[in-house]
Protein backbone atom coordinates (compact mmCIF):
# COMPACT_ATOMS: atom_id res chain seq x y z
CA UNK A 1 0.00 0.00 0.00
CA UNK A 2 1.39 3.64 -1.06
CA UNK A 3 1.10 6.69 0.95
CA UNK A 4 -1.61 7.30 -1.79
CA UNK A 5 -4.11 4.54 -0.61
CA UNK A 6 -5.04 4.16 2.71
CA UNK A 7 -8.33 4.30 2.86
CA UNK A 8 -10.93 1.21 2.93
CA UNK A 9 -14.93 2.24 3.18
CA UNK A 10 -16.63 -0.98 3.36
CA UNK A 11 -15.45 -3.39 5.35
CA UNK A 12 -16.22 -6.82 6.55
CA UNK A 13 -14.70 -7.20 10.68
CA UNK A 14 -16.46 -9.38 13.23
CA UNK A 15 -19.06 -11.14 11.54
CA UNK A 16 -20.06 -7.87 10.36
CA UNK A 17 -20.46 -5.39 7.59
CA UNK A 18 -18.03 -2.10 8.58
CA UNK A 19 -18.93 1.20 7.08
CA UNK A 20 -17.61 4.50 7.38
CA UNK A 21 -20.83 7.03 8.26
CA UNK A 22 -19.80 9.64 4.83
CA UNK A 23 -22.39 11.76 6.22
CA UNK A 24 -20.27 12.84 9.29
CA UNK A 25 -17.06 13.18 7.07
CA UNK A 26 -14.86 15.80 7.96
CA UNK A 27 -15.81 16.43 10.94
CA UNK A 28 -15.57 13.29 12.77
CA UNK A 29 -14.51 9.52 10.84
CA UNK A 30 -17.38 7.22 12.67
CA UNK A 31 -17.96 3.80 11.78
CA UNK A 32 -20.57 1.52 11.39
CA UNK A 33 -21.75 -2.01 12.63
CA UNK A 34 -23.99 -3.34 10.46
CA UNK A 35 -25.81 -6.30 11.02
CA UNK A 36 -29.29 -6.77 8.75
CA UNK A 37 -30.33 -6.24 5.46
CA UNK A 38 -32.47 -3.37 6.01
CA UNK A 39 -29.70 -1.66 7.34
CA UNK A 40 -27.90 -1.94 4.35
CA UNK A 41 -30.30 -0.90 2.56
CA UNK A 42 -31.07 2.15 4.66
CA UNK A 43 -27.04 2.65 4.61
CA UNK A 44 -26.92 2.94 1.02
CA UNK A 45 -30.03 5.32 0.64
CA UNK A 46 -29.13 8.05 3.04
CA UNK A 47 -25.52 7.88 1.67
CA UNK A 48 -23.94 6.71 4.30
CA UNK A 49 -22.06 4.48 2.05
CA UNK A 50 -22.10 6.10 -1.53
CA UNK A 51 -20.25 6.17 -5.44
CA UNK A 52 -20.93 3.44 -7.59
CA UNK A 53 -18.25 1.11 -6.67
CA UNK A 54 -18.97 1.49 -2.82
CA UNK A 55 -22.37 0.88 -3.19
CA UNK A 56 -21.55 -2.32 -4.82
CA UNK A 57 -19.55 -3.46 -2.80
CA UNK A 58 -21.84 -2.74 -0.04
CA UNK A 59 -24.47 -4.29 -1.13
CA UNK A 60 -22.69 -7.39 -1.77
CA UNK A 61 -22.12 -7.54 1.21
CA UNK A 62 -25.82 -7.13 1.79
CA UNK A 63 -26.52 -10.44 0.17
CA UNK A 64 -24.16 -12.12 2.60
CA UNK A 65 -25.42 -11.26 5.50
CA UNK A 66 -29.36 -11.84 4.30
CA UNK A 67 -27.73 -15.38 3.33
CA UNK A 68 -27.02 -15.49 7.34
CA UNK A 69 -30.52 -14.45 7.78
CA UNK A 70 -32.26 -16.43 5.82
CA UNK A 71 -33.80 -19.88 7.33
CA UNK A 72 -32.39 -23.06 6.53
CA UNK A 73 -34.75 -24.57 4.32
CA UNK A 74 -33.53 -24.33 0.81
CA UNK A 75 -37.04 -23.35 -0.84
CA UNK A 76 -37.75 -20.53 1.75
CA UNK A 77 -33.92 -19.61 1.48
CA UNK A 78 -33.98 -18.84 -1.96
CA UNK A 79 -37.22 -16.99 -1.76
CA UNK A 80 -36.19 -14.70 1.43
CA UNK A 81 -32.84 -14.26 -1.12
CA UNK A 82 -34.95 -12.84 -3.69
CA UNK A 83 -36.76 -10.70 -1.79
CA UNK A 84 -33.96 -9.38 0.20
CA UNK A 85 -32.01 -8.70 -3.44
CA UNK A 86 -35.10 -6.55 -4.35
CA UNK A 87 -34.76 -4.65 -1.56
CA UNK A 88 -31.09 -4.01 -1.88
CA UNK A 89 -31.58 -3.04 -5.51
CA UNK A 90 -34.52 -0.58 -4.65
CA UNK A 91 -32.02 1.30 -2.32
CA UNK A 92 -30.97 3.69 -5.91
CA UNK A 93 -31.59 3.81 -8.76
CA UNK A 94 -28.85 5.33 -10.45
CA UNK A 95 -25.66 2.88 -10.10
CA UNK A 96 -25.24 0.17 -12.10
CA UNK A 97 -23.20 -1.65 -9.88
CA UNK A 98 -25.85 -1.85 -6.97
CA UNK A 99 -28.08 -4.33 -9.23
CA UNK A 100 -24.30 -5.70 -10.87
CA UNK A 101 -22.97 -6.93 -7.28
CA UNK A 102 -26.44 -8.29 -6.34
CA UNK A 103 -26.37 -10.44 -9.24
CA UNK A 104 -23.12 -11.23 -9.48
CA UNK A 105 -23.88 -12.67 -5.96
CA UNK A 106 -27.20 -13.92 -6.10
CA UNK A 107 -26.00 -16.46 -9.05
CA UNK A 108 -23.23 -17.58 -6.98
CA UNK A 109 -25.89 -18.79 -4.18
CA UNK A 110 -28.06 -20.17 -6.85
CA UNK A 111 -24.68 -21.90 -7.67
CA UNK A 112 -23.83 -23.04 -4.50
CA UNK A 113 -27.72 -23.96 -3.23
CA UNK A 114 -27.45 -27.15 -4.57
CA UNK A 115 -24.30 -28.20 -2.28
CA UNK A 116 -26.93 -26.50 1.23
CA UNK A 117 -27.65 -23.58 2.58
CA UNK A 118 -24.58 -23.55 4.45
CA UNK A 119 -22.23 -23.55 1.62
CA UNK A 120 -24.09 -21.19 -0.29
CA UNK A 121 -23.37 -19.04 2.83
CA UNK A 122 -19.77 -19.01 2.52
CA UNK A 123 -19.63 -18.99 -1.05
CA UNK A 124 -21.95 -15.39 -0.52
CA UNK A 125 -19.26 -13.55 1.57
CA UNK A 126 -16.38 -14.92 -0.68
CA UNK A 127 -17.87 -13.21 -3.21
CA UNK A 128 -18.44 -9.95 -1.43
CA UNK A 129 -14.68 -10.06 -0.10
CA UNK A 130 -13.99 -11.10 -4.27
CA UNK A 131 -16.19 -8.22 -5.45
CA UNK A 132 -14.23 -5.57 -3.42
CA UNK A 133 -10.82 -6.74 -3.03
CA UNK A 134 -11.58 -6.78 -7.28
CA UNK A 135 -12.64 -3.01 -6.86
CA UNK A 136 -9.14 -1.86 -5.64
CA UNK A 137 -7.28 -3.57 -8.30
CA UNK A 138 -9.51 -1.97 -10.84
CA UNK A 139 -9.14 1.30 -9.76
CA UNK A 140 -5.37 1.18 -9.69
CA UNK A 141 -5.28 -0.80 -13.02
CA UNK A 142 -7.54 2.39 -14.61
CA UNK A 143 -4.95 4.73 -12.45
CA UNK A 144 -2.30 2.95 -14.36
CA UNK A 145 -4.00 2.97 -17.89
CA UNK A 146 -4.60 6.79 -17.37
CA UNK A 147 -1.05 7.57 -17.25
CA UNK A 148 -0.14 7.95 -21.03
CA UNK A 149 -2.77 10.97 -20.99
CA UNK A 150 -2.06 12.84 -17.86
CA UNK A 151 0.81 15.53 -18.85
CA UNK A 152 3.29 16.40 -16.77
CA UNK A 153 2.36 19.12 -14.14
CA UNK A 154 -1.42 18.30 -14.20
CA UNK A 155 -4.03 20.76 -12.93
CA UNK A 156 -6.77 18.23 -12.73
CA UNK A 157 -10.15 19.50 -12.21
CA UNK A 158 -12.94 16.99 -10.84
CA UNK A 159 -16.73 16.95 -9.64
CA UNK A 160 -17.98 14.72 -6.60
CA UNK A 161 -16.24 12.55 -5.18
CA UNK A 162 -14.87 9.54 -7.19
CA UNK A 163 -12.49 8.40 -4.64
CA UNK A 164 -11.36 6.04 -2.23
CA UNK A 165 -14.74 6.27 -0.41
CA UNK A 166 -16.87 5.90 -3.19
CA UNK A 167 -15.15 2.45 -4.22
CA UNK A 168 -13.20 -0.95 -2.28
CA UNK A 169 -10.60 1.59 -2.08
CA UNK A 170 -8.12 3.97 -4.28
CA UNK A 171 -10.70 5.48 -6.71
CA UNK A 172 -12.14 6.00 -9.66
CA UNK A 173 -11.13 9.75 -10.84
CA UNK A 174 -9.31 10.03 -7.41
CA UNK A 175 -7.50 6.52 -8.88
CA UNK A 176 -6.41 8.71 -11.69
CA UNK A 177 -4.88 11.67 -9.62
CA UNK A 178 -3.03 8.84 -7.00
CA UNK A 179 -1.63 7.28 -10.46
CA UNK A 180 -0.49 10.75 -11.52
CA UNK A 181 0.28 11.73 -8.32
CA UNK A 182 2.70 8.24 -7.92
CA UNK A 183 4.05 8.89 -11.24
CA UNK A 184 5.18 12.61 -10.12
CA UNK A 185 3.09 14.02 -12.91
CA UNK A 186 0.18 15.80 -11.00
CA UNK A 187 0.59 19.46 -9.78
CA UNK A 188 -3.10 19.80 -8.52
CA UNK A 189 -6.38 18.76 -8.29
CA UNK A 190 -9.32 21.09 -8.32
CA UNK A 191 -12.03 19.84 -6.11
CA UNK A 192 -15.82 20.98 -7.56
CA UNK A 193 -17.54 21.46 -3.73
CA UNK A 194 -20.70 19.86 -5.79
CA UNK A 195 -24.00 21.39 -4.32
CA UNK A 196 -26.34 20.18 -2.85
CA UNK A 197 -24.52 17.33 -0.79
CA UNK A 198 -20.71 18.81 -0.97
CA UNK A 199 -19.11 15.70 -1.35
CA UNK A 200 -16.12 17.57 -3.52
CA UNK A 201 -15.96 19.63 -0.19
CA UNK A 202 -16.87 17.23 2.30
CA UNK A 203 -15.11 14.01 1.00
CA UNK A 204 -12.79 14.40 -2.27
CA UNK A 205 -11.11 17.54 -0.27
CA UNK A 206 -11.30 15.01 2.99
CA UNK A 207 -9.40 11.93 1.48
CA UNK A 208 -6.87 13.72 -0.86
CA UNK A 209 -5.48 15.76 2.36
CA UNK A 210 -5.70 12.74 4.25
CA UNK A 211 -3.26 11.08 1.67
CA UNK A 212 -1.14 13.81 1.38
CA UNK A 213 -2.27 14.51 -2.42
CA UNK A 214 -2.42 18.56 -3.56
CA UNK A 215 -6.12 19.98 -3.43
CA UNK A 216 -7.45 22.93 -3.66
CA UNK A 217 -11.45 23.18 -3.34
CA UNK A 218 -13.72 25.60 -5.35
CA UNK A 219 -17.05 26.42 -5.32
CA UNK A 220 -19.09 25.01 -8.28
CA UNK A 221 -19.72 28.65 -9.78
CA UNK A 222 -15.44 28.69 -10.40
CA UNK A 223 -15.10 25.88 -13.19
CA UNK A 224 -15.43 27.98 -16.06
CA UNK A 225 -13.15 31.19 -14.70
CA UNK A 226 -9.87 28.79 -13.95
CA UNK A 227 -10.75 27.24 -17.44
CA UNK A 228 -10.33 30.57 -19.38
CA UNK A 229 -7.41 31.36 -17.31
CA UNK A 230 -5.76 28.33 -18.57
CA UNK A 231 -5.30 26.97 -14.85
CA UNK A 232 -7.44 23.28 -16.06
CA UNK A 233 -5.33 20.99 -18.24
CA UNK A 234 -7.77 18.17 -17.80
CA UNK A 235 -10.85 16.80 -16.24
CA UNK A 236 -11.54 13.77 -14.83
CA UNK A 237 -14.70 12.50 -13.23
CA UNK A 238 -16.51 8.80 -12.19
CA UNK A 239 -19.70 7.50 -13.29
CA UNK A 240 -23.08 5.93 -11.70
CA UNK A 241 -23.78 4.24 -15.34
CA UNK A 242 -22.28 4.50 -18.73
CA UNK A 243 -24.91 3.73 -21.15
CA UNK A 244 -23.42 1.31 -24.45
CA UNK A 245 -22.47 4.63 -26.79
CA UNK A 246 -20.75 5.99 -23.96
CA UNK A 247 -23.24 8.47 -22.67
CA UNK A 248 -22.34 9.07 -18.82
CA UNK A 249 -24.65 9.39 -15.86
CA UNK A 250 -22.74 11.06 -13.12
CA UNK A 251 -23.74 13.69 -10.29
CA UNK A 252 -25.57 16.33 -11.17
CA UNK A 253 -23.46 19.07 -12.63
CA UNK A 254 -20.81 16.41 -14.49
CA UNK A 255 -23.13 17.71 -17.62
CA UNK A 256 -22.36 22.05 -17.55
CA UNK A 257 -18.37 20.74 -16.19
CA UNK A 258 -18.24 18.80 -19.16
CA UNK A 259 -19.63 21.81 -21.66
CA UNK A 260 -17.34 24.24 -20.39
CA UNK A 261 -14.45 21.71 -20.93
CA UNK A 262 -15.26 21.48 -24.73
CA UNK A 263 -15.71 24.85 -24.82
CA UNK A 264 -12.33 25.28 -23.64
CA UNK A 265 -11.18 22.57 -25.74
CA UNK A 266 -10.19 21.13 -22.36
CA UNK A 267 -9.96 17.05 -22.58
CA UNK A 268 -12.73 15.57 -19.85
CA UNK A 269 -11.89 12.06 -19.32
CA UNK A 270 -14.25 9.53 -17.47
CA UNK A 271 -12.49 6.40 -15.01
CA UNK A 272 -15.27 3.62 -14.25
CA UNK A 273 -15.33 -0.08 -14.06
CA UNK A 274 -16.24 -2.20 -17.12
CA UNK A 275 -19.02 -2.79 -13.84
CA UNK A 276 -20.63 0.43 -14.60
CA UNK A 277 -21.03 -0.13 -18.04
CA UNK A 278 -24.59 -0.90 -18.67
CA UNK A 279 -24.71 -2.69 -22.08
CA UNK A 280 -28.03 -3.42 -22.09
CA UNK A 281 -29.03 0.41 -22.16
CA UNK A 282 -28.33 1.55 -25.41
CA UNK A 283 -27.95 5.58 -24.79
CA UNK A 284 -28.20 7.99 -22.30
CA UNK A 285 -31.79 8.55 -22.18
CA UNK A 286 -32.62 4.97 -20.84
CA UNK A 287 -30.67 5.81 -17.00
CA UNK A 288 -33.24 6.55 -14.56
CA UNK A 289 -32.24 9.39 -12.33
CA UNK A 290 -32.91 9.78 -9.09
CA UNK A 291 -35.06 12.14 -7.89
CA UNK A 292 -33.85 13.18 -3.95
CA UNK A 293 -35.94 15.35 -1.45
CA UNK A 294 -35.49 18.91 -1.94
CA UNK A 295 -34.74 19.80 1.13
CA UNK A 296 -31.22 18.83 0.55
CA UNK A 297 -31.28 21.72 -1.46
CA UNK A 298 -33.03 24.01 0.91
CA UNK A 299 -31.56 23.00 3.90
CA UNK A 300 -27.69 23.55 4.60
CA UNK A 301 -26.13 22.05 8.23
CA UNK A 302 -30.09 22.01 9.55
CA UNK A 303 -30.59 26.13 8.66
CA UNK A 304 -33.36 26.20 5.67
CA UNK A 305 -31.72 28.82 2.91
CA UNK A 306 -35.25 28.74 0.76
CA UNK A 307 -38.51 30.41 1.98
CA UNK A 308 -40.85 27.91 2.92
CA UNK A 309 -43.06 26.89 0.54
CA UNK A 310 -41.18 26.89 -2.72
CA UNK A 311 -40.55 23.84 -4.17
CA UNK A 312 -36.46 22.68 -4.99
CA UNK A 313 -35.80 20.08 -7.95
CA UNK A 314 -33.11 17.66 -6.76
CA UNK A 315 -32.16 15.25 -9.40
CA UNK A 316 -28.86 13.59 -8.02
CA UNK A 317 -27.61 12.78 -11.64
CA UNK A 318 -26.86 14.17 -15.00
CA UNK A 319 -26.36 12.47 -18.30
CA UNK A 320 -23.23 13.83 -20.40
CA UNK A 321 -23.35 13.07 -23.87
CA UNK A 322 -20.35 10.76 -25.21
CA UNK A 323 -19.57 13.53 -27.70
CA UNK A 324 -18.26 15.56 -25.21
CA UNK A 325 -15.78 12.39 -23.79
CA UNK A 326 -12.68 12.68 -25.25
CA UNK A 327 -11.80 8.86 -23.75
CA UNK A 328 -12.99 6.26 -20.49
CA UNK A 329 -10.49 4.89 -18.43
CA UNK A 330 -11.50 1.16 -17.45
CA UNK A 331 -9.94 -1.66 -15.51
CA UNK A 332 -9.11 -3.52 -18.98
CA UNK A 333 -7.94 -0.42 -20.75
CA UNK A 334 -8.82 2.83 -22.72
CA UNK A 335 -11.69 3.31 -24.69
CA UNK A 336 -12.14 5.73 -27.10
CA UNK A 337 -14.81 7.40 -29.81
CA UNK A 338 -16.78 5.24 -31.35
CA UNK A 339 -17.75 3.77 -27.43
CA UNK A 340 -20.33 1.57 -28.62
CA UNK A 341 -17.83 -0.50 -30.43
CA UNK A 342 -14.56 0.25 -28.18
CA UNK A 343 -16.83 -0.59 -25.00
CA UNK A 344 -17.83 -3.88 -26.40
CA UNK A 345 -14.55 -4.99 -27.42
CA UNK A 346 -13.11 -4.35 -23.73
CA UNK A 347 -16.17 -6.33 -22.68
CA UNK A 348 -15.52 -9.16 -24.58
CA UNK A 349 -11.12 -9.42 -23.74
O1 LIG B 1 -24.76 10.57 -4.93
P1 LIG B 1 -23.39 9.95 -4.86
O2 LIG B 1 -22.47 10.64 -3.90
O3 LIG B 1 -23.47 8.46 -4.64
O4 LIG B 1 -22.78 10.17 -6.30
C1 LIG B 1 -21.51 9.66 -6.58
C2 LIG B 1 -21.02 10.04 -7.92
O5 LIG B 1 -21.69 10.69 -8.69
C3 LIG B 1 -19.67 9.51 -8.32
O6 LIG B 1 -19.04 10.40 -9.18
C4 LIG B 1 -19.87 8.18 -9.03
O7 LIG B 1 -20.59 7.29 -8.23
C5 LIG B 1 -18.59 7.57 -9.38
S1 LIG B 1 -17.82 6.94 -7.93
C6 LIG B 1 -16.39 6.18 -8.24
Amino acid sequence: MTQYDTLRPVQWKDGQLRLLDQRRLPGAEQWLMIDAVDAVRDAIFTMVVRGAPAIGCTAAYGMAIATRKAPDDPTLFAEKIAADAQTLKDARPTAVNLAWAVDRVAGVIRARLGDGVDSAREAALAEAHAITEEDVQFCKDMGAHSLPFIPDGARLLTHCNAGALATGGYGTALGVARAAAEAGKLKMVYADETRPRQQGARLTAWELHHDGIPVTLISDTVAGSLMVRGEIDLVVVGSDRIAANGDVANKIGTYQVAILAAYHEIPFYVAAPLSTVDFETPTGDGIPIEERDGDEVAIIDGTRIVPEGVPCRNPAFDVTPHTLVKAIFTDKGVALAPFVESLAKLRDL
